[in-house]
């Protein structure tokens, strides 16, 4: 079965009052792109084609408008309003019927994940036929994550939502690939105390019948969310020192889709060309005439 993925890229963005009060925070702009760009191309390095945009009803529109039907980057794009932010399982259920029973990743609307080899590690998730798929990763503030709980020889003991003691640094990403049983899962999830209808419970019900896989994500990996001023500048100064220096592409859906082999280079010309004159297209014309490996 091949995987399905959701981008959900809804919520209210209250930490990033006042930019956030008339636009979305996932078409802000990070470096030289739109922030829904980067997990967008996290799901596309995982080999997912078929994939479901969740925003609010007030901004779904421009995220048609930006991405369109998806077929310029050999993909399928759906959308899909989410009416209020009542949770991130909540996109499973909105899913459901589009889902059809398939297995499913889901990546957050602001998450941008970097590094080395890891399509490899994404495409592993994808084809894992049974359980759930979590990535954590060291931070200095797990309290604002959830975050894993390991045993004495390193077994995932327990996943908490934002402990206020953290039992360790290493705070769960917001990408997360599930089995075909997922809606059924997400259906059993109560509402926490504020309101929302947890992924760590997702998760948990997964790790209870011992079926979650945690994969730690190292030093080689940058893992950043964008979601409060000084994180959005922190993003983009990190995509603007790969790309200045290496002349690398961060988060670029185009030159993703040509490495997969979802268009050919004449269509990733013809993208290039459509950026015109900014560095952008320069970088998309490199990789299309093959300077960079
Ligand atoms: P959060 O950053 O937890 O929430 P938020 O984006 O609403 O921001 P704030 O805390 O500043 O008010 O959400 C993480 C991601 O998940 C983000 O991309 C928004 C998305 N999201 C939804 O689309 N719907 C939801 O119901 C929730 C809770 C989050």
């Amino acid at each position: 079965m091949n995987m399905k993925g959701i981008v959900l890229a809804g919520g209210s963005g209250t930490r990033l009052h006042p930019i956030t009060l008339a636009s979305s925070k996932q078409l802000l702009p990070v470096y030289d792109k739109p922030m829904i760009y980067y997990p967008l191309t996290v799901l596309m390095l995982a080999g997912i084609r078929d994939i479901l945009i969740i925003s609010t009803p007030a901004d779904l529109p421009q995220f048609r408008r930006l991405l369109g039907d998806g077929h310029s980057l050999g993909l399928h794009f759906t959308y899909a309003e989410q009416a209020r932010p009542e949770g991130i399982a909540q996109a499973f259920l909105i899913a459901d019927e589009w889902l059809a029973g398939q297995p499913c990743a889901l990546v957050l609307g602001d998450n941008l994940i970097f590094g080395e080899d890891l399509s490899a590690v994404f495409r592993a998730a994808a084809v894992r036929p049974e359980g759930a798929t979590v990535f954590a990763y060291q931070v200095r503030d797990p309290e604002r994550y959830g975050v894993v709980q390991f045993g004495e020889t390193g077994e995932v003991v327990d996943i908490l939502e934002k402990p206020v003691a953290p039992p360790s640094p290493w705070a769960v990403t917001g990408l997360y690939f599930y089995d075909a049983r997922v809606t059924e899962f997400a259906r059993a999830v109560k509402p926490s105390p504020r309101g929302e209808l947890e992924i760590t419970d997702l998760n948990r019900m997964y790790l209870e019948e011992g079926s979650l896989h945690v994969e730690r994500l190292g030093r080689g990996c940058a893992w950043l969310d964008a979601g409060t001023p000084d994180s959005l500048l922190q993003a983009a100064s990190f995509v603007q020192t790969i790309q200045t220096r290496q002349g690398m592409l961060v988060g670029c859906p185009e030159e993703v889709a040509y490495r997969m082999g979802f268009i050919d280079a004449d269509m990733l010309h013809s993208h290039a060309r459509r950026l015109g004159k900014t560095e952008l297209g320069r970088l998309l014309r490199d990789v299309a005439n093959g300077v960079h490996a």
